[in-house]
């Protein structure tokens, strides 16, 4: 919790007053396993700990006034861990979705996930769509939780979908632009991301995003996901305030669009 007049209160005080707060932040959540490694504790642990981190980062966001944040929680490719921690994870997210949706909904966030989710067992269908209903009128944050999620296989069901529209008569080879499909991809309704962060010093964009990230600003975090906290965001954003995002065009344009 951020108290007023809060060391806290001034540093948010301080990013918002030094350039522009990022729209949309996505996160690939890494280093679990290892920073659990380095205690000689269960992946698990690391899995237990990274919960404690993602509620300081949401509540963070949604004091910053970021609209949209997008967790990458479960790869497609994570289904194929050993058993018991798939099981696990899914337990942990049973959980934390039982434990946090109060916390949610009370600082106005509205939950919402991409992904396969009818692949997700029926406990974890069933938490996720209590807590859709709850948040669903909420107006701050929107957290959007990546499960069973992958970004080719997003890419392939937006390309169904298309031809499936196609063959139906609904649109033609002509309308097929890059916002149609935008308009075909499980983010539809949200800007593409601004910033993206990885955690544990990776420098891989693992199967995230792989339409939406085309300009997102990428910041890459040697600490494991369990130790990161709002002031690992705030350097994030700090290094993104200093970016210049050209979007393909020249310095000399951008400046001049700015004066626009
Ligand atoms: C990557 O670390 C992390 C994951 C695959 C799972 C992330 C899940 C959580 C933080 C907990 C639940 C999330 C929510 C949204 C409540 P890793 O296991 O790949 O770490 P390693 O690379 O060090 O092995």
């Amino acid at each position: 919790m951020t108290a007023p007049g809060s060391d806290d209160e001034v540093m948010q005080e301080e990013l918002r007053g030094s350039g522009s707060i990022p729209q949309h932040i996505a996160i690939i959540m890494d280093g679990n396993g290892r920073w659990a490694k380095q205690r000689a504790l269960p992946r698990v642990a690391g899995h237990r700990e990274g919960v404690n981190s993602v509620r300081d980062i949401v509540e963070a966001c949604g004091q910053l006034g970021v609209r949209c944040l997008t967790l990458y929680a479960f790869s497609t490719e994570n289904w194929k861990r050993p058993q018991q921690e798939v099981s696990t994870l899914m337990r942990l997210l049973v959980k934390a979705l039982r434990d946090e949706t109060d916390r949610l909904y009370k600082n106005n966030v509205r939950l919402t996930a991409i992904g396969d989710l009818d692949s997700l067992p029926t406990d974890v269908q069933r938490e996720l769509s209590d807590a859709f209903e709850k948040t669903r009128h909420n107006t701050g944050l929107n957290l959007n939780l990546a499960l069973s999620y992958s970004g080719r296989w997003e890419i392939t069901e937006a390309v169904k979908k298309i031809v499936s529209d196609a063959i139906d008569g609904k649109i033609s080879g002509d309308n097929i632009t890059e916002s149609l499909i935008s308009a075909y991809l499980s983010t539809s309704a949200i800007p593409d991301p601004d910033l993206l962060v990885r955690t544990s010093g990776e420098f891989r964009i693992s199967n995230f995003l792989l339409y939406q990230l085309a300009y997102t600003e990428i910041y890459i975090s040697k600490v494991y996901w369990p130790d990161f906290r709002r002031k690992h965001l705030y350097e994030a954003i700090r290094d993104y305030q200093k970016r210049e995002r050209r979007f393909g065009l020249v310095s000399e344009q951008v400046k001049h669009l700015q004066t626009l």
